[in-house]
């Protein structure tokens, strides 16, 4: 195939722009002047200079702005909103007016779109939620229209935290490794992580299997609560982990991103994957901190 992918450079882009290459001829769509293996992207109007190359048979779609980067104060938000809705608006509308069409398009989003849901078991068929995140990820998933309208299969990959060499976990280790982690106010909040090696295998069987269409959770079997998570990082760098933090000291810190990205409730389980005969190769938490840290 001829994959092009938007967000190469990012922890989960970069990766999978790796492991797809042996096989498969590899186009970055890219938002500076373009090299080589590289087509430039303006993402605020859509615009793909393809350069006489022929357009993609495939197109992953991972840009954005990171939810995590900074407070989200009103110009922050505008910016989360636009990266996302507006881009892949203005995306799907151009990959609609190829010929030939690509045939698949994987568009990132997030099991954030369920909202703060405690215990609930959720999966692709469960409602959007509530809250700044949540409907961020409901008009996201909804900006990909133009694609699917145009007949091609679109795929909307709701990703759980990515555990691997980058990414959230990356952030979490300072702490931890100076022994002053600890459950994030009090720690009953689900957590739906997947292990980066099984979200880019997730990716690679979407791009293949026609059965797999619409909302697709990429999250592991196995969810765990926020105090498990603690307890099996910890256990992994060999570290106490017995300071927890008050939700109030992390709305101070951080806003009300405290209270919808690290207090929500979200148990996701992969339904879908799981039907297609997807095989994880992470299924639990230990296993997934593993290969995340023996890859850093
Ligand atoms: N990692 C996770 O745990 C996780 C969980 C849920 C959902 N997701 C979603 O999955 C996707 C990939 O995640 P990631 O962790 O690889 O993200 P990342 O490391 O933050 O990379 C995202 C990439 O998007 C591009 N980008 C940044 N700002 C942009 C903007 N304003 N407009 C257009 N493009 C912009 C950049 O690539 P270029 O410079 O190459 O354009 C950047 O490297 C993201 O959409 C993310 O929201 C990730």
């Amino acid at each position: 195939m001829r994959i092009a992918i938007t967000g190469a450079s990012g922890f989960v882009g970069s990766a999978l722009a790796a492991t797809l290459a042996g096989e498969h001829e590899v186009l970055r769509l890219v938002r500076h002047l373009p090299g080589s293996g590289q087509a430039r992207w303006e993402p605020a109007t859509g615009a793909i200079e393809l350069a006489g190359l022929a357009p993609p048979t495939a197109v992953v779609h991972l840009a954005a702005e990171n939810i995590a980067a900074g407070r989200w104060t009103r110009a922050r938000r505008e910016q989360l909103r636009t990266s996302r809705v507006t881009a892949t608006e203005r995306l799907t509308a151009t990959m609609a007016g190829w010929h030939p069409r690509p045939s698949v398009l994987i568009a990132a989003s997030g099991v954030g779109i369920h909202g703060d849901r405690g215990d609930e078991l959720l999966t692709e068929d469960s409602s959007v939620g509530q809250g700044f995140l949540a409907e961020l990820a409901r008009d996201w998933e909804q900006a990909t229209r133009p694609a699917a309208d145009a007949g091609i299969r679109v795929v909307n990959l709701r990703l759980g935290v990515v555990l691997g060499p980058g990414g959230a976990l990356h952030k979490m280790l300072l702490p931890f490794r100076l022994g002053l982690g600890g459950r994030l106010g009090h720690g009953r909040q689900w957590f739906s992580w997947i292990a980066l090696a099984d979200a880019l295998a997730a990716i690679r069987q979407c791009l293949v299997d026609q059965r797999l269409r619409g909302p697709v959770a990429a999250v592991a079997p196995h969810p765990v609560t926020n105090r498990e998570f603690t307890r099996a990082l910890a256990r992994a760098l060999h570290r106490p982990a017995l300071l927890p933090v008050p939700a109030f000291v992390l709305r101070l810190l951080i806003g009300r991103m405290a209270d919808e990205a690290l207090l929500a409730s979200q148990r996701v389980l992969p339904r879908r994957l799981l039907d297609t005969g997807f095989r994880f190769a992470h299924e639990r938490i230990d296993s997934g901190l593993a290969a995340a840290l023996a890859a850093r």
